[in-house]
């Protein structure tokens, strides 16, 4: 039997991956003034003992005002790189690779944490201490009725947004990420430029497909010219609205070429997240695999590495996607969170890896906690307790 292409390595510029899964950013809104504490660590670490390839983080502003909440990481100062420090350390001494998603939230900052009600913050807040604060966008178009309307961004503020994305990266690299994510979708800044539901502008950063690309574009390259040559650059999308008269797919293929061209290594093909309702709120059915027709398209057009999300919820179905052509990697989000060994459980499921491959604190036990249940099963009356 071949080994399934999910437990592959893969080699990206000077960074080889163990496999083919890679974690999902995914915010914790846990965060105090933007930097990481315990919750973080022991957040990211247990992804890596549970046999991921990859970890990236959720993703970290590069402005203090292009958080999403008040609870999210930042990176725009030293001290934010180095509280992160320990948790990239520790994703490496377990064999993966620790990412960094850089963003910056846009029209979308300045919102309520999901369990205080996911929209933007307000006076119910305030009392709180979650105190609003003014938001920056492309155009200024609110996302719905009720939310903050940004104030729309002059060439100066792109400016100083390039430069802080530029600072960012070489903070990450000094805290010792072996790749970068840049967050261009789910209606954030980045993709609100790209959007023509959100950007209206008249200038070089508006109007027609190029100019609304040129913000990604320029941030794109200026990572990458800041990004060690040996470390790969991750591009998220939106690969669409889902919305009439929003970013299509042929836009995204479009804008692929060209970030191929500027040396971005993977494409993650999400959807959707530029109107209300959620950071990716959407009219479309959500099944699994959703967005792999996306991630397939792009990577078969442009001929750009992809990494395909959404709803992918166990290893053969992983392996169907990675066979189909849809995509290079896998990122897995909630079914971490609900199970962080995923990588390991689906490895030994599809008969692939033994405990061994576990950390050897664990994997030591395991195989023994094994032989005992299968003692138990092999009994009919295994199961029973015994008389007390
Ligand atoms: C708790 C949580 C936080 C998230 N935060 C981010 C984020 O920081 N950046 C991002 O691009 N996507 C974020 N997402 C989206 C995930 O990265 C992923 O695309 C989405 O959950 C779909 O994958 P899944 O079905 O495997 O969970 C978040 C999702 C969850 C569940």
């Amino acid at each position: 039997m071949t080994k399934p292409m999910l437990f592959t390595p893969i080699t990206l510029r000077g960074l080889t991956l163990k496999n083919r899964v890679v974690i999902a950013p995914m915010c914790q809104y846990s965060a105090i003034d933007g930097l990481a504490n315990d919750w973080h660590f022991a957040h990211l670490a247990k992804f890596a003992m549970g046999g991921a390839a990859a970890v990236l983080t959720e993703a970290a502003a590069v402005q203090e005002r292009g958080r999403i909440t008040h609870g999210d990481l930042g990176i725009w100062s030293d001290a934010h790189a180095e509280a992160l420090k320990p948790v990239v350390a520790f994703i490496r001494t377990q064999g993966a690779a620790p990412g960094i998603q850089l963003g910056h939230a846009g029209r979308k900052a300045s919102m309520q944490r999901p369990w205080f009600g996911n929209g933007p913050l307000g006076a119910e807040d305030e009392a709180r201490g979650d105190t609003p604060w003014t938001v920056n966008g492309a155009s200024a178009i609110p996302l719905a009725e009720g939310w903050l309307t940004p104030v729309e961004m002059t060439a100066r503020d792109i400016a100083k947004l390039v430069e802080n994305f530029v600072a960012a990266t070489r903070r990450s690299n000094a805290a010792g990420f072996e790749f970068i994510e840049l967050h261009g979708a789910h209606g954030y800044l980045i993709q609100s430029f790209l959007s023509p539901l959100s950007n209206r502008r008249t200038d070089k950063w508006g109007g027609d497909l190029a100019g609304r690309m040129k913000l990604a574009l320029d941030i794109a390259w200026a990572v990458r010219e800041a990004w060690p040559k040996e470390k790969p650059l991750f591009f998220r999308i939106s690969s669409i609205d889902g919305i009439e008269g929003g970013w299509e797919i042929e836009d995204s293929v479009a804008l692929c070429h060209e970030l191929k061209r500027i040396g971005v290594d993977v494409i993650d093909c999400s959807s959707m997240g530029n109107s209300a309702g959620g950071a990716t709120a959407n009219p479309m059915a959500r099944g699994a695999g959703f967005q792999t027709p996306f991630s397939k398209r792009i990577r078969a057009e442009t001929g750009i590495a992809t990494q395909a999300v959404g709803l992918i919820l166990d290893g053969p179905m992983a392996e169907e996607v990675l066979q189909d052509g849809r995509s290079d990697l896998i990122a897995i989000g909630r079914e971490a969170l609900y199970d962080p060994f995923w990588a390991h459980h689906q490895a030994r499921e599809m008969g692939v890896e033994g405990y061994d491959a576990w950390p050897e604190q664990y994997g030591w036990w395991l195989e023994r906690r094994e032989g005992a249940i299968r003692r138990i099963n092999e009994n009919p009356d295994g199961r029973k307790l015994p008389a007390a």
